[in-house]
């Protein structure tokens, strides 16, 4: 059973990864509009993988006899500055998760749910995976350079299928 306390972090995730989805969507959108295919395969995957972790903490919540709470979610920026800002933004928000997954694992030991504490590791790893995927891409647009989008939007072609979780 799920402490109160742990309930509410782990449903407060639940949004975190709601808007994290749409937020990811936004920005397929946003790049599928300018006919940047690779780029908008990449953030529609990625929103795919956000929605399954949405889905993780739902399903979670009410397996350990809470409640789950299904939230209203902020609407996401329509306009990205530019390639290079969307993937800041993304490395942003990733590293906010990266903090709000870290202080569901420190109440985890407060609270002295160790069940929670070993579920939750998962994310603690994905975290780690998807910070690094969003820094390599920034990486490789400093790289190519501002003026070589039409490269690095073939490139990304070929890392994930919309839909598809990366390897
Ligand atoms: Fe589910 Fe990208 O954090």
């Amino acid at each position: 059973m799920l402490t109160k306390k742990l309930e509410k972090v782990l449903n407060e995730q639940v949004e975190k990864e709601g808007y994290a989805a749409q937020l990811y969507l936004a920005m397929a959108s946003w790049a599928d509009g300018k006919g940047l295919e690779g780029i908008s395969n990449w953030f529609y995957a990625q929103h795919m993988e956000e929605l399954e972790h949405m889905l993780k903490f739902v399903k979670y919540i009410n397996e350990r006899g809470g409640n789950a709470i299904i939230p209203k979610i902020d609407q996401p920026p329509r306009e990205m500055k530019g390639v290079k800002q969307a993937f800041e933004a993304a490395l942003e928000h990733e590293q906010m998760v990266t903090k709000s997954i870290n202080n569901i694992v420190g109440i985890c030991l407060e609270e002295k749910d160790f069940t929670t504490h070993n579920w939750i590791q998962w994310f603690v790893d994905e975290q780690m995976e998807e910070e690094s995927s969003v820094q390599g891409l920034l990486d490789k647009i400093d790289l190519l350079g501002d003026g070589n989008l039409y490269m690095f939007d073939r490139d990304i072609m070929g890392m994930r299928a919309a839909g598809e979780s990366p390897a």
